[in-house]
Formats: C-alpha cells, sequence, structure tokens
C-alpha cells in the first residue's frame, strides 16, 4: 500500500526542509560553478533553466527518490497504454492517443482507437481546408470570415488561448471569436458588427449539456435566423464538436457537421481533439499538425528520458517540494510574451480542475497538500501590478517565466527589452538587495524561485510542446500524489445547484440558508421589473406599430 506521507522518502525531505531553510539559492551558484549547466535542459527548441530553485543537490536526489519510490512510472505506463486510470469516471485517460505520430496501436475495451483518431483528423483536414479556401459557403453563396467557438472551460479555453497564441499564423481573411461566459454581454459583443451570412459558429461542448454552452448557441441560432430569415437554411452555420451526436442533431445541427471525439478525452486535454478545429481553421490543418507534433515530442521525452533529465518529471518535483515541504500555496506562470496571455488561464484549468483534490485513489482523504492555486499574467505588466508582493510581501510564490527568444524584425527592439525584463526579475527574486545600512523597507531580501522556460520561437510545435510538458506535469504530481487528476466531481454541485435556483427562484423556496433566500428575493423581485417594464415597452411599441397601421391603412 502506497502511504506517501509515512513513506522514507517523504520524511528525509522533511528533514531537508529544515535542515535547508537557511539555504540561500545563491549560494548554491558559489559552491557549484557548473549549477546551471547541471540544472538545465534542453529538448529541442525548449529550453528549461531550473537552476534558480531553493533546491540543494541533496535535495533534488531526494525528490528523485520520492518519483521513484511513487506509483509514477506505472501509473505513466497505464495512461500511455490505454488502461483505466480515471477511476471514478470508468475511463482511460488517452489526449496522448490524439497526437500520437508513430504506428503503434492504442487498445481501449480491444479496439484500436487509432484508426478512428485517424478518421477524425482526416475529417478536420478536409473541413478546415474547405472553409479556409473558400470553398465552404454559407447559404448566400459567401466564404466565411468569421468564426464564432460557442464553448467553456476545456471547450473553450485550449482553442482560445492556441489561437491566440499563434495569431501570426491565422489566416487573412479569417477573424476567430470564443463566446464562453453566459453573461449575455458577452454573446452580444461578439455578435454584434457579425455578418451573419460569412459566419460560423462552432458548438464546442464534450457533453452537449453544459448549461451556458447551451444557452449561448440558443441565442446564437436565433441571432442567425432573426438577421436572415426564419427558414434560412443553418447548415452551412453550425457545426459541432461534440461526443453527444445526438443532442447535437436534436439542436438543429447536421450529423455530417458533427465532429466527434471520446469520452476517455478529458475537457481540460481536448484541444488535440476536434475541440481544437477552431485552430485548424486558424492556422491551417498542417500546422495544427505541427502542434500535434510538438506534443508528441514531449511525450516521447516524458516517456523515455530518465527521472533526473526529464523536464514534466522536473518541474513536478520541483513544485511538490515547494508545495508539500517549503507550504508554498500557489504557482505563478508569468509569460514575458503578449501573446501566451492567455496561458495562465488555460493552465489554471488544467491544473487546478486536474489537481484540487483531497481524497486519493483509494478513497481517503489524504494528509498532505495537493494542487496549488495556479494564477498568472504577462510580463513586464506583471511587474507594475504584483511583482511588489513577489519581491518583498510576507509570501512564497514560485514564479514559471515562459519567454520565446525569436521576434519579428520589427519589434527587436521591444522584444530586448521584454527578454532582459524577465531576466532581471529572475535574477532579482534570486538576489534580492539588501546592501548594508539599507533601510528594511526599501530591501528585497531575495531567495524567491522561479524557472525559466525559453522556446527558440512560438511556433505550432514548440507550444505543442510547451502545453504537453504541463500536461506532464500535472501528470506526475497527481501520480505521486496518489489522486485521481481525470475526474471533476467538485463541478457537478454547482452546476446542479444552478439548475435548481433559477427553478425556484419564482416559488420563494424556504429551502436555503437566509443570505441565498434574501438575495434570491432580491433578484426576483428586479427580474419581475425588469419583465414588466419590457412588457409594458413591447405593449407600448405595439400600441404604436398598430397606430402607425392605422394611420397607414387611413391614408
Ligand atoms: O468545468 C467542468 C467541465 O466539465 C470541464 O471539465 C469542461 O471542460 C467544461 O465543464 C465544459 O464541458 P463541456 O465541454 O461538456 O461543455
Amino acid at each position: 500500500m502506497y502511504q506517501l506521507s509515512s513513506s522514507v522518502t517523504w520524511k528525509k525531505l522533511q528533514t531537508l526542509a529544515e535542515k535547508t531553510q537557511d539555504d540561500r539559492i545563491a549560494d548554491y551558484f558559489r559552491e557549484d560553478p557548473e549549477r546551471f549547466d547541471k540544472m538545465s535542459l534542453r529538448l529541442g527548441e525548449l529550453f528549461l533553466d531550473f537552476s534558480k530553485n531553493k533546491v540543494s543537490d541533496e535535495v533534488l536526489k531526494a525528490l528523485i527518490a520520492l518519483a521513484e519510490h511513487s506509483p509514477l512510472r506505472q501509473r505513466r505506463a497505464q495512461m500511455f497504454s490505454g488502461d483505466i486510470i480515471n477511476t471514478t469516471e470508468n475511463r482511460p485517460v488517452l489526449h496522448t492517443a490524439l497526437r500520437n505520430r508513430g504506428d503503434e496501436p492504442v487498445v481501449v475495451n480491444g479496439k484500436d482507437v487509432m484508426p478512428d483518431i485517424q478518421a477524425g483528423l482526416k475529417k478536420l483536414e478536409a473541413f478546415s481546408k474547405k472553409v479556409r479556401s473558400g470553398e465552404w459557403k454559407g447559404f448566400s453563396g459567401k466564404r466565411v470570415r468569421d468564426v464564432v467557438n460557442i464553448g467553456i472551460g476545456g471547450s473553450d479555453l485550449g482553442p482560445n488561448m492556441v489561437c491566440r497564441a499563434l495569431l501570426n499564423y491565422n489566416h487573412p481573411e479569417m477573424k476567430f471569436h470564443f463566446i464562453s461566459n453566459v453573461d449575455g454581454q458577452h454573446i452580444k459583443k461578439v455578435l454584434s458588427g457579425l455578418n451573419p451570412e460569412t459566419t460560423l459558429f462552432i458548438v464546442s461542448t464534450k457533453t452537449f449539456s453544459t448549461q451556458e454552452t447551451l444557452l449561448n448557441a440558443k441565442t446564437a441560432r436565433r441571432w442567425f435566423l432573426e438577421n436572415t430569415s426564419a427558414q434560412t437554411d443553418m447548415t452551412q452555420h453550425f457545426i459541432a464538436v461534440s461526443t453527444n451526436q445526438a443532442a447535437a442533431m436534436e439542436f438543429g445541427i447536421k450529423r455530417e457537421n458533427i465532429f466527434e471525439f471520446w469520452a476517455w478525452v478529458g475537457g481540460r486535454y481536448s484541444l488535440w481533439s476536434s475541440i481544437g478545429l477552431p485552430i485548424a481553421l486558424s492556422i491551417g490543418y498542417d500546422r495544427f499538425i505541427e502542434l500535434l507534433e510538438g506534443a508528441y515530442e514531449m511525450d516521447r521525452h516524458f516517456m523515455e528520458a530518465p527521472l533526473d533529465q526529464n523536464m514534466p518529471v522536473l518541474l513536478a518535483l520541483i513544485g511538490i517540494w515547494y508545495i508539500n515541504f517549503l507550504d508554498a500555496e500557489t504557482q505563478a506562470i508569468i509569460p514575458y510574451d503578449q501573446a501566451l496571455h492567455q496561458l495562465p488561464a488555460f493552465l489554471q484549468q488544467l491544473d487546478m480542475e486536474s489537481n484540487g483534490k483531497s481524497v486519493d485513489l483509494d478513497g481517503h482523504p489524504v494528509d498532505y497538500a495537493t494542487g496549488p492555486i495556479v494564477w498568472g499574467q504577462t510580463g513586464s505588466n506583471g511587474q507594475h501590478a504584483f511583482f511588489q508582493l513577489l519581491h518583498q510581501g510576507t509570501r512564497f510564490v514560485p514564479i514559471d517565466f515562459i519567454a520565446s527568444l525569436e521576434s519579428d524584425e520589427k519589434t527587436q527592439e521591444h522584444h530586448f527589452a521584454l527578454l532582459t525584463n524577465m531576466l532581471a526579475q529572475a535574477n532579482a527574486f534570486m538576489n534580492g538587495d539588501q546592501k548594508d545600512g539599507m533601510l528594511d523597507y526599501a530591501s528585497c531580501p531575495g531567495n524567491r524561485p522561479s524557472n525559466i522556460l525559453l522556446m527558440d520561437q512560438l511556433s505550432p510545435r514548440n507550444l505543442g510542446a510547451l502545453i504537453a510538458l504541463y500536461e506532464h506535469k500535472v501528470f506526475v504530481q497527481g501520480a505521486i500524489w496518489n489522486i485521481n487528476s481525470f475526474d471533476q466531481w467538485g463541478v457537478q454541485l454547482g452546476k446542479r445547484l444552478a439548475t435548481e435556483i433559477s427553478r425556484n427562484i419564482e416559488l420563494k423556496s424556504s429551502e436555503y440558508d437566509p443570505s441565498t433566500q434574501g438575495l434570491m428575493e432580491i433578484v426576483r423581485q428586479k427580474m419581475q421589473t425588469q419583465h414588466k417594464e419590457s412588457n409594458a415597452g413591447n405593449s407600448s411599441s405595439s400600441a404604436a406599430a398598430s397606430k402607425k397601421t392605422t394611420k397607414a391603412a387611413k391614408a
């Protein structure tokens, strides 16, 4: 029985946490001039510098031992081979199969799923080429110019982040919009100014049952029919990406316009599937394949590299060191790349919805911390927002800096400033500034760790590798914490209560706490007032209309 917190390696790390609590990261470099070379790794065009961490050689060795003595190797093999590791939903976890560029089969319930995956990619290829070339026409014979993805969570964050990150590769005659929030202002803003003749809606929802997405899809359909004519054929304008074909067809989407994927693809791991349709439409199918190839290269690295030379394993172990032994509660993601401004939000769902768990695989409450609060914002903006706390605050916040070396020739001066700012910040966090005689309020204690991830360029391939790196980091932490990183029972309660409260709001139900009841009353009264006002508005406009028709008739 795997008992993490009573293991010898865990206790060794507890001892080391005490022993090294006064260590200074800067001293590690003085003690070992080779530290940077020893604690940096390159995989293709991705370079990881993990030398600015509060990790001595002895701590690193003990962390590797923790991984060795955990179920990691076995769990990793199980995932890639399609075993049912998402035990509470009785599913395999096979986002890696979606980008499997090798010819080895991946068997689920006795069937090799690779032929289905390849068929799905063929459909994606044919469709994206038709739309991008203009061959796919709307009802009035015009090409698609605006694509609107309607989805939330993993059906939004992944494709949205990738499309924004790779905007330089975007089709010059097409624009991409993402509607996710149920807040009507979101869809209203996106739809205003769009032409229904040249707009393609993609309803992206694994279950086709998510309240926000269904309401937004219905509103989009109504907008389309009201701005064309109720009889207009919406076939050319509504596509679905879902595992629930029946519900998609019931919504009115033609069978041939439904891109399927499978239950063994988790929402937050689904951008490699047909959920990535907006990406293929934006950057082209061939570049979408490059994204998959980059992820595949990281998969191979994760599977084959020794644990102490394994990027996802090292990031995961350093994170475990901070979370479980140095009491870090959050992980900051700070891309020094404005094109990656949505990466922190994507990684928030990936990490927090995967490892925000407190019961282990054996059904026992854990007695150690698990997933951190992941947050972040681009640099250099963060320097003018929250870096003050990071430099002089009382909290211990590990940071991942992410950047790409290459910029286009027009922005070289800016890019140089961006990169030198990042290097300066990582250096300042580590060394601080405590000159003799310096007043405390002005001094920076330093000794604040960071990882630096550098891509040669922000290309589809390198972005694919970066995303897969974090997917596997999350996997490694979950395996060591012995939790299920692939279910999300915690989100079901909120979904159920939202439906219930919206139904009960008229009933003045007393089953809720006084606060909820009081708030329901406030909302109910506002809704009733607005309902009366809009009815009054409608009746006066219809009265005016009928007056107009009467006048017209008399004229
Ligand atoms: O947040 C809960 C969740 O189920 C996510 O895991 C998922 O990505 C999102 O809601 C949307 O679900 P669907 O794609 O089924 O609409």
